[in-house]
């Protein structure tokens, strides 16, 4: 057999094949003339529909039936009696079941010997009767058709009901998928929503995704998540299929895998594979297909968010690395400053969105200094009183300079800059502001910024040795920095100097 015809094997099912191994579908005769259910018995001894047979249960009186119903709240109809222990005993059985035991899916037919025992139209309309018989005109052919009927609208309700379900739990994915934040993030939540969708454990399902890249002609595919992937590489079987896929340009529904294939906006061709241990039945093809597309657009969302992110934080880093050049210094203390910053940031409590945000916007802690004169911001040695005073300008030129900015990261920006030489003990400057009274940021920035100053070579100094850097900030723990800030650095030291190694000079 070729790929192909293993592939594009048809899912039909003949008279011929002997499929009666289905589940049988569930019928409840209720009635106290034990000759009812023989003969209904009898007449229905071959019945099937759809290759899946029939398991009748039997009940004598509307209470035996109540039990039963409780036991097997999957029965398809109900055939009942309406005059048994009591005149009306058949008409509160089906109160009962839709009311007390809440079941709606079930069929009923209700089957009486006298016409006058006809329910009211109300009890027909209300409780969502199928039929109403009069026994003697029940005839074989009458009771099949009755029983066609019946299991039809069972199953057509059931088919609602579970794509009800599904479509819950897509939308429950898209919800998620919209609070992802990165495309490592996204690749994790494919595979267990899959799962999900499918009603399985993440272990139970084999699934794939992986997009093509509109850029390139042939099939290079980027696989975005998967647990089939091994060295790095589809097994050839998955990427037989999925080549198969492209080249038809459709979506293949087998009962051995799914092929989900959408193409975006921007071209790219985006393949969901997923397979299980056992058929996947056509609702399975429809969620899936519904989920590969939403796969798709929220894949693009998410790489564009990523590449916004990216963007900004090169920005954010190559403003405040022009800025170091100018002062002489290294464009690597903006890159520290910012990782420095997140971590204590994330440390100190604050939201991964938040702390995200500071370590954006810390780079730009110095920007002011793009509009202090050359002579003084370069100057070796001690700057005289005047020379100070321009230089401490920086802080307000920077906020200034940002402030307009409606861009978050850019706001944010404009308060590091303006307060990241704001001392704990009120002593800094422009504004003196003192303790919770200056910003977070402001404070972790300091922090982070005469930490990295410290270490590092300039042009008025050399690196402290790390020994006295911790003296430093032990001293002024409380008096320049906010000693909650002090006592993170200090405690999660090793982590600080991992940064301090990964972005050298
Ligand atoms: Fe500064
Ligand atoms: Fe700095």
């Amino acid at each position: 057999m070729s790929q192909n015809d293993f592939l594009f094997t048809e899912e039909t099912s003949t008279a011929e094949e002997p499929a009666l191994a289905a589940s049988p579908w569930l019928v409840l005769v209720v009635d106290d003339d034990d000759s009812i259910h023989q003969i209904t018995t009898l007449v229905l001894s071959n019945f099937s529909f759809e290759q899946r047979p029939l398991q009748l249960l039997h009940a004598h009186s509307a209470t035996e039936a109540v039990t039963i119903i409780q036991q097997q709240p999957d029965i398809a109809l109900a055939i009942i009696d309406v005059v048994m222990e009591t005149q009306h005993a058949g008409l509160e059985l089906v109160k009962t079941i839709r009311q007390t035991l809440n079941n709606r899916r079930m069929r009923l037919v209700l089957r009486t010997g006298q016409p006058g025992e006809a329910p009211e139209e109300h009890v027909i309309r209300d409780y969502d009767i199928n039929d109403y018989k009069n026994k003697t005109e029940v005839t074989a052919i009458k009771l099949k058709t009755l029983l066609y009927a019946g299991l039809r609208s069972y199953r057509d309700i059931c088919i609602i009901e579970h794509h009800k379900a599904g479509l819950e739990k897509i939308i429950a994915c898209t919800t998620s998928f919209l609070q992802c934040s990165s495309l490592k993030q996204f690749a994790s939540l494919i595979l267990g929503q899959v799962a999900f969708l499918l009603g399985l454990e993440r272990e139970q399902i084999y699934c794939c995704a992986a997009i093509n890249s509109a850029a390139t002609d042939s099939l290079q595919l980027d696989v975005i998540a998967s647990n089939v992937v091994d060295n790095n590489a589809l097994p050839p079987d998955v990427l037989a299929k999925i080549l198969q896929v492209q080249q038809d340009k459709t979506s293949y529904c087998g009962e051995d895998c799914f092929i989900g294939y959408f193409t975006t906006h921007r071209g790219n061709e985006n393949f969901l594979y997923v397979s299980k241990g056992s058929k996947l039945e056509q609702t399975d093809h429809q969620l899936l297909s519904y989920f590969s597309h939403n796969i798709a657009i929220a894949y693009e969302n998410i790489r564009l968010r990523e590449l916004m992110r990216e963007s900004q934080r090169e920005l954010s880093y190559i403003l405040g690395e022009a800025v170091e050049k100018r002062s002489k210094e290294t464009g690597s203390h903006v890159k520290r400053v910012a990782n420095y910053s997140y971590l204590l940031a994330i440390k100190a409590g604050l939201a991964e969105y938040d702390a995200e945000v500071i370590k954006l916007a810390s780079p730009l802690h110095d920007l002011g200094k793009i509009a202090i004169p050359d002579h003084i911001l370069n100057k070796p040695g001690k700057h005289d009183a005047d020379e100070w005073a321009i230089m401490q300008q920086h802080a307000e030129l920077g906020y200034q300079i940002l402030q307009h900015s409606s861009n978050e990261i850019l706001q944010m920006g404009a308060i590091i800059a303006q307060q990241h030489h704001e001392k704990w003990n009120g002593k800094g400057y422009p504004q003196g502001l003192s303790a919770d009274n200056i910003h977070i940021a402001g404070r972790i920035t300091a922090l982070a910024d005469v930490f990295d100053a410290l270490g590092s070579d300039r042009c008025y100094k050399k690196a402290w040795p790390l020994a006295q850097i911790i003296e430093l900030i032990r001293t002024e723990r409380g008096q320049h920095f906010d000693p909650a800030l002090a006592d993170i650095l200090l405690n999660n030291l090793d982590a600080f100097l991992a940064i301090r190694d990964a972005y050298p000079d």
